[in-house]
């Protein structure tokens, strides 16, 4: 069998990326920063076989057969056909692994859906299957078939996905990597990902989008994040924190408001992420620490801040949040620089 594999990071959404139409085009730009510990590895094995009528893989994951990703992956292997014809003249085994804990609550769509496009965009670069594309904007446009964040996750640093006429090469067919300037005090930028609920997810993200196909409030939004984008790379250039912290924390506050108002309405914040926001809050107001709160479709909360302030908000981790989390679990992270090949 010839093999591939690939380790790939998670990311998170400083502009956030909700509502889509189809063939996974979302309604509006959005930006993220590129993780570095939060990690997926995956092996793409491969042998030719007879017959070419059918998608035929394994899924293995951290060692066990897992059959419940099969129709995520059936799924994406239909809509990704036509860019990869060979796809179905392969026995694929498909073996995958996280760095953060199993159900940690941690989206895995992004850095396994990426991880597994990169594997598949090398064995497409292998057969010589001609494409116009760079190899990595190969793989983005990939990976969003698969899941639309995943498609960020290709690149490092700060990455940009969907049309936005501020932002040089932006698409929605595939991200990009912002090119304008960011000022230094972003950089190392930190994420401790604080872990309040480890559960299942109660509405799957393509769910959630799709619910704001006849939410009242949705044009409005959509026409907001893209303005919130343009402040955004603003902001990253002339390294305004505070400035910075009024965003992200009201692009993640919106999120969460469009699923309170969709119709079905759902809370996906827990007691203990409200506890989290309100300690965050009174210690920057005390101490002037710049530390900023984000969320993802999720009740656990990514706090952000600069590596110049990481001893001091580490001690405050330690002291006044770790409580709030599920066994004391949380996950010290920072900005990275992508995907390897390893
Ligand atoms: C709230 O990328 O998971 O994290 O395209 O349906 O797979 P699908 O959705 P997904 O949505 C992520 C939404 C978000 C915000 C963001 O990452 O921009």
């Amino acid at each position: 069998m010839n093999k591939v594999t690939w380790q790939s990071p998670s990311n998170i959404a400083l502009v956030k990326y909700w509502g889509k139409y189809d063939n996974q085009i979302p309604a509006n730009p959005s930006i993220s920063f590129t993780l570095n510990a939060s990690n997926t590895t995956t092996t793409l094995s491969w042998k030719e076989k007879e017959a070419d009528d059918n998608f035929d893989f394994e899924v293995w994951f951290e060692g066990q057969l897992e059959d419940s990703f099969r129709p995520k992956i059936e799924a994406f292997f239909k809509r990704i056909n036509h860019m990869l014809p060979f796809l179905k003249r392969f026995s694929f085994k498909i073996e995958t692994s996280n760095t953060f804990p199993h159900s940690s609550g941690i989206a895995s769509s992004a850095s396994g859906l990426s991880a597994l496009s990169l594997c598949l965009a090398s064995l497409a670069q292998s057969l010589n299957i001609p494409h116009d594309e760079d190899f990595y904007r190969f793989a983005s446009t990939l990976s969003r078939l698969g899941s639309g964040s995943a498609s960020r996750s290709i690149f490092g640093n700060l990455v940009v996905w969907g049309k936005h006429l501020l932002i040089d090469g932006s698409s929605d067919n595939y991200a990009t990597p912002l090119s304008s300037e960011v000022h230094q005090v972003f950089e190392n930028f930190q994420d401790t990902i604080l872990l309040v609920d480890k559960g299942e997810k109660q509405v799957s993200s393509t769910v959630g989008h799709g619910l704001m196909n006849d939410h009242p409030y949705a044009s409005k939004r959509f026409e907001q994040a893209s303005e919130n984008l343009s402040k955004m790379k603003a902001i990253l250039s002339s390294g305004d924190l505070d400035a910075f912290g009024n965003l992200v924390e009201s692009e993640a506050l919106t999120l969460h408001a469009m699923m309170m108002t969709s119709n079905p309405y759902f809370i996906l914040m827990k007691p203990n992420t409200l506890r989290i926001i309100e300690e965050i809050w009174k210690f920057r107001k005390e101490t002037k620490t710049p530390v900023y709160f984000t969320l993802d479709a999720g009740a656990n909360v990514h706090m952000l801040f600069p590596e110049m302030v990481k001893n001091k908000v580490d001690t405050f981790t330690k002291s006044k949040l770790v409580g709030y989390c599920k066994n004391e679990e949380y996950i010290c992270d920072q900005i990275g620089q992508g995907p390897k090949q390893l």
